[in-house]
């Protein structure tokens, strides 16, 4: 049983989906879970874990503004004077194809699921330095790493963080940080709901373990990696896609 008692863990986008599930793992493995998410959202998933015996608390935040993400890494330090664990999940889609795709629609993917990465790593970063430890680990996708036809920002964000992720854990590796990426499949959240049943159905055609994931699929692969037992395990992509691409 992976033990992360006294951890505290900041989960970006976890008011909901994929964010949400982690969120409740890692409490039930004993970390203090700071769930974050836009104005009051990620309240919900503070009080569900209390009430399950867990430690959490919701923040404010939206991961565009570097305003915000000062303050609410200022306020964790303040409140627990550590940051254990960092899990960059929140994301958005905007899908169109590419000869259609507006500038705008580019910007707003990249600057959600990419530069949010690179702030709240840097403003997480010197706690852990100081700490001499800590674990960050990245929501990516499959798409990340096979591409898909109507999601060029969205594939380039992906790809990105996983780049992004392999280089801090270069430069962090010395300080005992390590640095990694989960790259799920197709999940069943709010963000796969709008896809037709048609498209469901030829997408889990595609899919070797004929499933789509759960949220508590991805959410073990990130406790793993937050745990002691993946301290030797530092700059890579752990794919949870049920077997969609190798
Ligand atoms: N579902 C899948 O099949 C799948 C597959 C591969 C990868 N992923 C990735 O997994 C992550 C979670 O996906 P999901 O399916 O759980 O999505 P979701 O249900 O749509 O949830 C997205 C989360 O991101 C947060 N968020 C979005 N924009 C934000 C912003 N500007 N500032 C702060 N928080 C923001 C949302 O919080 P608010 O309450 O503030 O809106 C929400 O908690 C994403 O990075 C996604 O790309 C998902």
């Amino acid at each position: 049983m992976l033990d992360l008692t006294g951890r505290v863990a900041i989960v970006t986008g976890a008011s909901r989906g994929i964010g949400r599930g982690i969120a409740a793992l890692l409490a039930s493995h004993g970390a203090h879970v700071v769930a974050a998410a836009r104005g009051e959202n990620a309240a919900g998933t503070a009080s569900e874990i209390r009430s399950a015996g867990g430690k959490a608390e919701s923040v404010p935040l939206e991961v565009t503004d570097a305003p915000s993400i000062e303050a609410m890494v200022a306020g964790v330090l303040d409140r627990h004077g550590r940051i254990d664990i960092l899990v960059n999940n929140a994301g958005i889609t905007r899908d169109q194809l590419m000869l259609r795709m507006k500038r705008d629609d580019w910007d707003q993917v990249i600057a959600t699921n990419l530069t949010s990465a690179f702030a709240v790593v840097q403003a997480a970063l010197k706690p852990m330095i100081k700490q001499r430890g800590g674990r960050i680990i990245s929501i990516s996708s499959v798409v990340g790493q096979s591409g898909n036809a109507g999601q060029a920002n969205y594939a380039a964000s992906k790809a990105g963080l996983i780049g992004f992720s392999k280089a801090v854990a270069r430069e962090v590796a010395s300080r005992n940080i390590t640095v990694n990426v989960v790259a799920p499949g197709l999940i069943e959240t709010d963000m796969t709901k709008a896809i037709t049943d048609k498209a469901q159905h030829d997408w889990t055609a595609q899919i070797p373990l004929g499933r789509l994931g759960t949220t508590a699929d991805v959410a073990a692969a990130v406790c793993f990696l937050a745990s002691d037992e993946a301290s030797y395990i530092t700059g890579q992509v752990l794919a949870v896609n049920g077997g969609m691409y190798m």
